[in-house]
Parts: C-alpha cells; structure tokens; sequence
C-alpha cells in the first residue's frame, strides 16, 4: 500500500489581495520557488484576483490555480454566485469546499457541501474538501465523529473515479489563525483517522492514494514536521501564503529529503 503521494502545498488568501497585487506577489513568489519541481503548488485567491493570476499564469502546470468557494448550481438567476463553468474558463484547477469559516459564517451544511462537491466534479474541478472540529469538540472528544460526519455527509454516493479527484483538508478550527497549531502528533492521530475512514468506506486503493493536508497555523518554522508526517501530504496555508517568501518557504519545507 505504498503509493507515494506527491506533496501539495496550497495557499488560500481568504479575503485578502486585490487584483493589482497579484502581480507583484507572482513575481517574487516565482522566483522563489525555481528551481522546486518536485512539490504541487497552488494558489487560491479571491475570485476578483483570479483573472489576473489566470492571465499570468498562463495555464502553466507549476502553479495551478484554485478559487475558494463556489455555486453548486450550474448557471442561471443565483444573484451574487459564481459557476463551476466560470472557474473552468479561467483555467482553475481546484476549487475549496467547506472550508469551516464557511461552515461557520455563512451556515454551509453537509448536505450542500456534497452538491458542491458533485458539481465541481461534473465540470472537472478537483475539489479540496475541508473538514475538523472545533474546539469544544475536541475539548468533548467529539472531533472523530465530527470528521466522520464531514467526510460521510460529503462523499456519499461517490463512485471511485470521482474519489479519486478529491483532495481533503484537515483543519481543525481552533487552529485556524490562531497560532495555536496542531501538534504533529494531533495532526498525525487526525489524518490517519481521515485515511482509515476513507479505506473503510472507499477501499484501501483510494485510501493509499488521497492526500490530505493539513491547514491551521502552518509556518515556514513548523511546516516540515508536520509535512512529514506519514499521513500528511500537503498544507492548506492561510495567513502565512499572503507573503510570498514565506509561503516560498512552506514549499520548500515540502521537498522530498533524499
Ligand atoms: P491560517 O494558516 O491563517 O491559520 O489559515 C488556515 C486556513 O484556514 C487555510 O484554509
């Protein structure tokens, strides 16, 4: 069951960056991470920020482009909501799905966190699944079943093509901006749950082959110990991606050592 996983360092800007910034972000971020080829790397700006990125870009493999939020309609009178097909023109790649301050602030449930998921699927968006407890969770040793209802009420129905596009995040919330990040042991104990969950569900081949990453606090000073982890894959940055050399530095923390 050792299928390596290629590592995957994503940076979501959340509501942050104007579309004037992208530029200058993109060249120093560029630069920086030259001579990586053996890490993914995305970023994921607002949605007024990704024809800019787009353009620069160029649809260029190195860094792909996700957007963090999206209609699970597929077009028509949705006032304010942006469409799998729009995201799809502008040659982005990933697309974020329930990510908890969307969870939280704006009421997404699990059921349309799965319809959000099947339709990015259906236009051959990958969607980044994010799911983790809050703190009183955690503090009531709720945060296993917490997960189990995230990663159930999102994949049910899924056939193994599908699965196979889906990339999850681990973020628990009380870890999100706040400095307090995961210890590697916590974020370890969590993943492997969220592997065993999927190999249980989905069967041992898709189980080996998701990567997970984990989001929360990640550094340029804690990211390798994390990102080494035998069931993390990747990190979902947040406030440390709007700096390019920082989030530069988080990439390289995720190059393979030999
Ligand atoms: P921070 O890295 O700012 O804690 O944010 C994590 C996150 O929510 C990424 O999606």
């Amino acid at each position: 069951m050792a299928i390596p996983r290629k590592k995957f360092v994503a940076g979501n800007w959340k509501m942050n960056m104007t579309s004037s910034e992208v530029s200058p972000y993109l060249e120093v971020f560029r630069l920086e991470t030259e001579g990586i080829n053996n890490v993914d790397i995305a970023i994921i700006p607002p949605f007024t920020a990704l024809a800019k990125a787009s353009e620069i870009l160029g649809g260029t493999q190195k860094i792909r482009l996700g957007a963090q939020n999206m209609s699970p309609e597929v077009k028509g009178a949705y006032t304010g909501e942006i469409s799998a097909t729009m995201l799809r023109d502008l040659f982005i790649r990933y697309v974020l799905v329930g990510h908890s301050e969307r969870r939280r602030l704006f009421g997404e449930t699990d059921e349309l966190v799965h319809r959000k998921v099947v339709t990015a699927l259906a236009s051959e968006l990958r969607p980044i699944l994010c799911v983790g407890e809050t703190l009183e969770e955690r503090q009531a040793g709720q945060e296993k079943a917490i997960l189990e209802a995230q990663l159930s009420g999102a994949l049910t129905g899924l056939t193994t093509d599908q699965l196979e596009e889906i990339v999850i995040a681990y973020e628990p919330v009380w870890a999100i901006g706040t400095g307090l990040t995961a210890t590697p042991a916590q974020a370890q104990e969590a993943h492997h749950f969220i592997r065993d969950y999927l190999a249980t569900d989905s069967g041992l081949e898709i189980a080996a082959k998701t990567r997970i990453l984990y989001g929360g606090s990640v550094t340029a000073d804690n990211a390798r110990e994390l990102l080494f982890q035998p069931d993390i894959d990747g990190a979902l940055v947040g406030g440390a991606s709007l700096d390019p050399r920082s989030f530069a530095e988080i990439v390289a923390a995720a190059v393979p050592t030999e």
